[in-house]
């Protein structure tokens, strides 16, 4: 039996690409490990949208150099957005790489692995697949519980903000019929699954593929979710583009409650002259009207953004006017970049012109407001009841009592919360009533109310295994 270790870096769609990645490698009868010295396979799947993953990556297979030495029979595999950007090159750029493989050729990888293990050179396979785009299905595993899951309902891009590689690195846009992504949405919640995140590039403006209009029709997609699969607890979507925000989809908050009461809507930033030169396709008010429309449709709504500092030309007013934006809508989560330079992408003939220091000061200082909002945010919950979909064990270490063990899933916005529960008791997909007690700076910590759940929500196969098993995947 060959065993595999795989290390994701990047986005949600990387870790979505990771699992079936297991799937394809555990259908082929490869079984997973944690310890690299006893794996036959060790795959990188990449992401390529900044310059330091690039470096990461590198550095982090060349730690493998001495094991690869020792071990001749091990592949290396490179998969993501990396793979894809820079495909047969790869190979000769890192002499420990025997495979390169695109995210549309993930179900050939055993046969590539094969391939080296028997002899062949390093091979790679980048192929869009935009003839006839496949949508990797979950296999439900009931030796392997979960609570969340991800399904893609389109790939690929073709905004073409002129910062980002991803049209590049994952092709033009791929949409999902409804059917498929239904019917794989239903075999999750019948496996225990309990909260799905619809995933795409710009998950709202999806369409069924052959919609010759093209218009979002994103909103009727969850209301069918919502219809055909009432087993489901919450549906989430990473990543709306702003300009897909319809009235329908504001609608659509306001009418169901399975939506949570927050979205990730990624702004890039909030003057209308780094906007238009980004090709963002809104202005700053634009934006403004739906955050203040979604906060509307829905009490207590909150949103987290995406900004990037230090684009080419980004001026102080530039900059004080994403600040301000930050400060206006008031997100719960701020996740910032420094611009980073991208091959292929047209903002590359503006040069890199705010200097390495600037765009750090204006990292920082976003960074202050954006810590500043949050912490109001979560200071305004204590004393408040939420409803937490507990995940599993928590990250955070915290002072627990004795015999109980810490416990975290996320309220119905999107709070990571922790528990203290007796030891012993599995809850992973209950959904607790939580009394907020504490705030840390990125999460908070509550006392469920009396009495502690039985362990009945998870399917009976899930519940026997008492702990979700989980494999090795590391996001950084
Ligand atoms: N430089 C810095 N940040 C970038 N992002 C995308 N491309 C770049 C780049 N070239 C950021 C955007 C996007 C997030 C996933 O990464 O904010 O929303
Ligand atoms: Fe990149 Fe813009 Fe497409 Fe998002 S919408 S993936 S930022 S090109």
């Amino acid at each position: 039996m060959l065993r595999y270790l795989i290390q994701t870096f990047g986005c949600q769609m990387n870790v979505h690409d990771s699992r079936r990645i297991e799937e394809v490698l555990y259908a082929r009868g490869y079984e997973a490990t944690d310890a690299p010295e006893l794996a036959d396979l060790l795959l990188f799947n990449t992401c390529s949208v900044r310059e330091k993953a690039d470096h990461k990556l590198r550095s982090m297979v060349g730690t493998f150099r001495e094991l690869k030495e020792r071990r001749r029979d091990l592949v290396i595999a490179v998969a993501g957005c990396m793979a894809q950007q820079r495909g047969e090159a790869l190979l000769s750029e890192i002499d420990l790489v025997d495979v390169v493989i695109g995210p549309d050729n993930i179900p050939e990888l055993p046969e590539l692995v094969r391939h080296v293990r028997s002899g062949g050179p390093p091979i790679a396979r980048t192929v869009f697949d935009m003839d006839a785009p496949s949508f990797l299905t979950a296999q439900v595993r009931p030796e392997r519980p979960e609570v969340c899951a991800y399904v893609t309902v389109m790939k690929g891009c073709d905004e073409r903000c002129t910062y980002c590689i991803v049209p590049y690195t994952r092709g033009a846009e791929r949409y999902r019929c409804a059917d498929d992504i239904v019917a794989e949405i239903k075999t999750l919640c019948a496996g225990g699954v309990r909260e799905i995140t619809l995933l795409g590039q710009t998950v709202n403006s999806w369409h069924e593929p052959g919609d010759s209009g093209g218009e979002s029709r994103f909103a009727a997609l969850l209301e069918r979710i919502t219809r055909e699969v009432p087993e489901l607890w919450r549906l989430r979507y990473t990543s709306p583009h702003p300009r897909h925000v319809t009235d329908a989809l504001i609608d659509a908050h306001a009418r169901l409650a399975v939506l949570p009461a927050h979205v990730h809507l990624p702004v890039q930033s909030g003057s209308d002259r780094m906007l238009r030169l980004m090709l963002r396709r809104y202005r700053r008010q634009d934006y403004l009207d739906r955050a203040q429309a979604l906060r509307r449709a829905r009490s207590g709504f909150t949103l987290s953004t995406d900004i990037i500092v230090g684009f080419p030309g980004e001026t102080h007013a530039d900059f004080e006017a994403t600040l301000s934006l930050v400060r206006e809508v008031g997100f719960s989560g701020v996740f910032a970049f420094k611009y980073s330079p991208r091959p292929h992408t047209p903002a590359l003939r503006l040069g890199d012109t705010i200097s390495e220091e600037l765009k750090s000061e204006r990292l920082a200082r976003l960074f202050e407001v954006a810590d500043e909002l949050q912490q109001r945010h979560l200071q305004s919950l204590l004393g408040t009841t939420l409803q937490v979909l507990i995940e599993g064990p928590s990250k955070s270490a915290g002072a627990q009592p004795a015999n109980c063990v810490r416990v975290s899933g996320r309220s119905e916005r999107h709070e990571i919360v922790h528990v203290d529960a007796p030891s012993g008791l599995d809850l992973s997909g209950q959904l607790l009533e939580v009394r907020i007690d504490q705030a840390y700076k990125r999460s908070l910590v509550g006392t469920p109310l009396e009495p502690w759940p039985e362990v009945a929500s998870m399917p009976a196969s899930a519940a026997k295994s008492k702990t979700a098993v989980r494999l090795p995947l590391m996001v950084t």
